[in-house]
């Protein structure tokens, strides 16, 4: 059995009308509660067992990118997202980007700096 999550996560009765959309700004509605419309992870018994360190671990890579670089420029000529569906979604031109350097450097909160 098969489950074609890019078309769950597509779904216009649960997501609206702009299911297709790529608008990452409706996860700020805080009505948005997806349980079984939304499974990145899958869900039940069999479902991913590194959900909870993958997220937490991608959290840490976000902050760690944020505090060092103060911009990320497109590379991509092609401006939309456009998808590839494999295994999951991912975007078919790959990720071209370029990250530039922070001028400031935000102390820790414990004045540590792990570099
Ligand atoms: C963004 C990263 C990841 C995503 C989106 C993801 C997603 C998934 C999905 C959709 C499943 C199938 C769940 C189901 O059938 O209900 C799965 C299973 C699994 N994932 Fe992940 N995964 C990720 C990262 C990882 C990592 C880093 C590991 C290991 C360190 C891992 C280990 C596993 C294992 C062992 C299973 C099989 C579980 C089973 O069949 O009982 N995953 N994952």
């Amino acid at each position: 059995m098969e489950l074609r999550v890019n078309i769950l996560h597509r779904d216009t009765s649960y997501w609206g009308a702009d299911a297709n959309e790529f608008r990452p700004e409706r996860w700020q509605d805080p009505n948005l509660q997806p349980k079984w419309e939304y499974l990145p992870f899958g869900g039940g018994m069999r479902n991913c067992p590194a959900h909870q360190m993958t997220v937490t671990l991608l959290a840490y890579i976000i902050t760690r990118l944020v505090r060092e670089f103060e911009a990320i420029e497109n590379r991509d000529p092609i401006l939309e997202f456009v998808d590839e569906y494999t295994f999951s979604t991912r975007s078919r031109n790959g990720v071209k980007i370029a990250l530039r350097p922070c001028r400031i450097r935000f102390p820790f909160a414990n004045g540590m700096d792990p570099k």
